[in-house]
């Protein structure tokens, strides 16, 4: 019996059924777009292309679809949206472009930024047109607007997005196959003409297709490759899933994909202390403030990641702590997991939590909440200059979190246009090879904006979607 794996996801797990396909008919499979990857990018690909009249296969190399983006926290930037425009939020994609190249240090490809911020608005109609929650916004470090989208309460985008798309694969009753992965690109007369893959068992098989879309995510959770480009972060933990390891990199540059930016890796400033877990950006946006052990601040806690995770790492210990209150936590519902994993300490008062978390001035902590308290009465950080202050922290309990900076995403991947196509060291297209996601470089330059990975994702993934399906289409064999 073949042992392919098509999606049927009841609840937020995979319920998996083979196909019916025997080893030797597998061996002529042709299709006309093969999907490598079930994150964000490769699941709202593979439905574009799937809604344009193609025949879509989705191959996921973990035992369950959603890549990273399962484990997204913070949100998805866009600007000029519908639910802004209910919340009377002014924003527009000029805004979003000047912060995403300002994040980037200028050094990303200004047409793809063009392409993301003028598109974002409509990739959140997208996902609300197929029973996503976008309903909730906020801001995260790096935006100077409130334009993070993600569900109700503030609850984390990525289980709401992933399950909104495994949901319309399988209305959709489309071939997404797990523990299948992709090991090699074909190509014929200079064109990407299908994939070998190797099935859980080991086994390898052709698939022949008009297109293909590389949208296997980045490398952050593999170590190895990480230190090759950035020795420095020996020893860092990642707040990615295991499947992070940047292996369609490697199928990419075996077919004359050009890299770019591969040094340029982000370290978050927020991963818990002694975990894996990442502390959501959100949680800074929302009023939370960052406290060294000695009881005092030491960065505007909405300053990029880079700058945030480097003052950090200079702190006694290297780590420091998020500090909030009562109605922060209220705010957002995603704290509610930091409490269920035990991640959260509570104090009465400033000098009791600097107690129980061992911060060793208690005073020094009361004394930067109160002062922290009348910047934010008069709307003026005096100390750090930190432009968003939405909250006092004031409603007992006081609550902190012990966070260090983990390898959170890598910026750089395979070079891609506008139309999403991969392209060689010529910067001429790879016929038929197409790119989206975290695979890809060029979007975020040096320094990526939290909010804007998913909607890299969303964004590329539908261009790609639609662009492989429309090239399909066009070279089709008869
Ligand atoms: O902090 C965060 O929630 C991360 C979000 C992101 O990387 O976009």
């Amino acid at each position: 019996m073949d042992r392919r794996q098509v999606l049927k996801i009841g609840t937020a797990a995979a319920l998996l059924t083979g196909s019916k396909l025997s080893i030797a008919q597998r061996a002529e499979e042709t299709t006309d777009v093969v999907v490598v990857g079930s994150g964000g990018s490769g699941l709202t690909a593979a439905i574009t292309a799937f809604d344009a009249g193609a025949k879509v296969i989705v191959l996921e190399k973990m035992p369950i679809t959603g890549g990273n983006s399962q484990l997204s926290a913070g949100g998805m930037n866009a600007a000029n949206t519908v639910i802004q425009k209910q919340k009377n939020i002014e924003d527009n994609w000029e805004i979003m472009f000047q912060d995403t190249m300002k994040g980037g240090k200028e050094i990303n490809n200004p047409q793809l930024v063009e392409i993301l911020a003028k598109n974002s608005s409509a990739s959140i109609d997208f996902l609300l047109s197929i029973g996503g929650d976008m309903t909730d916004v906020g801001r995260m470090a790096g935006a100077s607007v409130n334009r993070c989208h993600r569900p109700a309460g503030g609850e984390a985008v990525g289980h709401n997005l992933i399950h909104t798309l495994r949901q319309n694969a399988i209305k959709r009753n489309m071939d997404v196959r797990t523990g299948s992965r992709a090991i090699k690109l074909l190509v014929e007369g200079g064109k990407i003409v299908g994939v070998e893959v190797q099935d859980r068992h080991g086994r390898k098989y052709n698939i022949k297709s008009s297109a293909v879309v590389l949208a296997s995510g980045g490398f952050s959770a593999n170590l190895e490759r990480v230190t090759k480009y950035r020795p420095e972060y020996a020893g860092f933990s990642s707040t990615n899933q295991p499947g992070a390891t940047g292996d369609g990199l490697d199928l990419a540059a075996a077919v004359g994909a050009k890299l770019r930016d591969m040094e340029q890796i982000q370290i978050h400033p927020t991963q818990a202390a002694g975990s894996k877990i990442l502390i959501t950006e959100a949680v800074r946006g929302n009023g939370a403030i960052m406290i060294n052990r000695e009881g005092k601040r030491f960065v505007n806690e909405l300053t990029t990641r880079d700058a945030a995770s480097a003052a950090v790492l200079k702190q006694t210990g290297g780590t420091a702590f998020l500090v909030f209150d009562q109605n922060i936590r209220k705010s957002l519902k995603q704290i509610e997991g930091y409490y269920h994993l035990e991640l959260c300490k509570e104090g009465a008062t400033p000098q009791e939590l600097a107690k129980v978390c061992g911060i060793t001035d208690g005073d020094a902590l009361a004394e930067t909440i109160k002062k922290y308290n009348e910047y934010q009465e008069a709307k003026k950080d005096e100390e750090f200059g930190r432009a968003d202050m939405p909250r006092p922290i004031k409603e007992a309990n006081f609550i902190a979190i012990e966070i260090r900076p983990g390898i959170h995403y890598t910026m750089g991947g395979v070079v891609f246009d506008t139309q999403t196509r991969v392209l060689n060291e010529s910067n001429q297209p790879i016929h038929g090879l197409y790119g989206a996601g975290e695979v890809t470089g060029g979007v975020h330059g040096a320094n990526r904006l939290g909010g804007n990975s998913i909607s890299e994702t969303i964004t590329f993934g539908r261009i790609a979607g639609a662009q492989a399906a429309a090239y399909a289409k066009a070279n089709k064999k008869a």
